[in-house]
C-alpha cells in the first residue's frame, strides 16, 4: 500500500481553502493509502504565536481532522513536535539545502515581505517540510497549489541526499485537487486565501458562524459587470466564488454559470453561502462534540506512537548514511 503524508499549520483555524485544497482530499484518500496527517506546530512557530492560542489551535485542528471524517483507525493523526525526528532530519536536510534555492521560495518572499524581524526558521521552513514528508517515505503528498514549489524542493533534496549518501528516501509525488487547489482571498481575489491573513474578511474559517459566513461572502469583492461567468483573469472574484460553490455543492462550474445566467450577484452569493454552510455545519457540530471529549488525547497519543516508530526507522538510516 502506498503512503501519504500531509500537514496543516495550527496558526489559526483552517479556512475553506484548507478544506477544499487539502482536508477534503485527505478524507477521500484514507481508505486506499497508508496515511499520516500531521499538525505541523513546528512550522507554525516560524512566525510569532501566542502560547495559549497555539495550544488551543493545535487541539482544535486535531478535532477538525476527525470532524471532517478522518478515521484514526485508518489514518495516523499526530502532532509534529511530539515526533522529534522531524526537527532532527530537518536540520540534516538544512545542511544539504542551498541558500539560493531557499531564497527562491515564493512563500518565504510573501511571508517576509515588509517585515523587519524575520526568523531564520521561516527561511529554512522548506527543509523541515521535506523532512516531514521523507521520514514516512511518502509516495504522494496531497496539498494545495501553494505547496507545489516546496514539494519540488523536497524532491530535489531527496534526490540530492540519495545521490550523495545512500538511497534512503522515496521521491514523493504531489497530488492537487482538480477544482479548489487554490482558493483566493474574498477581499483580494488575486491573493490566496490564508488563515493567517490579517484581514479576517478575506477568509472563511471552518468554524465561522452562519452569519459570519453569509456576511463575508456577501461582501466578497467581485466586479461591476453583474455576470456570473468563470474568467480568472478578468473576473477573479466571481471565479473564486464559483470555484468555492462548485467544490462545496458538487455541481460543475458550467452548471452554475447556466443556473445564474442573467441574475446578478445577489442570489449567486446567497447560494454560495448556502453551499459552504451545508459543508461546514455538520463538521462544526462534530467538532464541538470532540472538543468536549477526552477522545482527542487518546487519538493524538496513539498517533504519536505510530509516527515515532515509522519516523525513527528512516531517521536511523539517514543518520547512518551521513556518518552521524
Ligand atoms: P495557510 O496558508 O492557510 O496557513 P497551511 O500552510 O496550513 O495554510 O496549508 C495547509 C494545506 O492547505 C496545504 O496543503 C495547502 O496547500 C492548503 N491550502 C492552503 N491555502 C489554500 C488555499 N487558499 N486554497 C487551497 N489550498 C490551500
Ligand atoms: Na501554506
Amino acid at each position: 500500500m502506498e503512503t501519504i503524508f500531509s500537514g496543516i499549520q495550527p496558526s489559526g483555524t483552517p479556512t475553506i481553502g484548507n478544506y477544499l485544497g487539502a482536508l477534503k482530499q485527505f478524507v477521500q484518500l484514507q481508505n486506499d493509502y497508508n496515511c499520516y496527517f500531521c499538525i505541523v506546530d513546528e512550522h507554525a512557530i516560524t512566525v510569532p504565536q501566542d502560547r495559549l492560542k497555539l495550544r488551543e489551535n493545535i487541539r482544535s485542528l486535531a478535532a477538525l481532522y476527525v470532524a471532517c471524517g478522518l478515521d484514526p483507525e485508518q489514518a495516523t493523526l499526530f502532532i509534529q513536535s511530539e515526533v522529534p525526528a522531524h526537527a532532527q532530519l530537518g536540520w540534516m536536510l538544512q545542511s544539504i539545502s542551498y541558500m539560493g534555492e531557499l531564497e527562491r521560495m515564493t512563500q518565504f518572499k510573501d511571508k517576509s515581505a515588509g517585515k523587519e524581524a524575520i526568523s531564520s526558521a521561516l527561511f529554512t521552513y522548506p527543509s523541515l517540510m521535506a523532512a516531514d514528508i521523507l521520514l514516512y517515505n511518502a509516495d504522494i503528498v496531497p496539498v494545495g497549489e501553494d505547496q507545489k514549489q516546496h514539494l519540488e524542493l523536497t524532491r530535489d533534496l531527496a534526490q540530492r541526499f540519495n545521490n550523495r549518501f545512500n538511497d534512503i528516501f522515496t521521491i514523493p509525488d504531489i497530488r492537487m485537487p482538480e477544482v479548489g487547489a487554490r482558493i483566493m482571498s474574498l477581499q483580494e481575489p488575486t491573493k490566496k486565501m490564508s488563515k493567517s491573513d490579517e484581514n479576517e474578511k478575506g477568509f472563511i474559517s471552518m468554524l465561522d458562524t452562519p452569519k459570519q459566513i453569509e456576511k463575508k461572502i456577501k461582501s466578497a469583492v467581485t466586479d461591476s459587470e453583474g455576470v456570473v461567468k468563470f474568467d480568472k483573469v478578468n473576473k477573479p472574484g466571481v471565479s473564486n466564488l464559483l470555484t468555492i460553490h462548485a467544490s462545496c455543492s458538487g455541481e460543475s462550474i458550467e452548471e452554475l454559470e447556466k443556473r445564474f445566467a442573467g441574475q446578478g450577484y445577489g442570489d449567486f452569493k446567497q447560494s454560495t453561502a448556502n453551499a459552504v454552510l451545508s459543508v461546514l455545519q455538520p463538521i462544526q457540530e462534530k467538532h464541538a462534540e470532540l472538543m468536549q471529549s477526552e477522545e482527542l488525547d487518546d487519538i493524538l497519543d496513539s498517533g504519536a506512537e505510530k509516527a515515532n516508530q515509522a519516523a525513527n526507522k528512516t531517521l536511523a538510516k539517514a543518520m547512518k548514511a551521513m556518518g552521524l
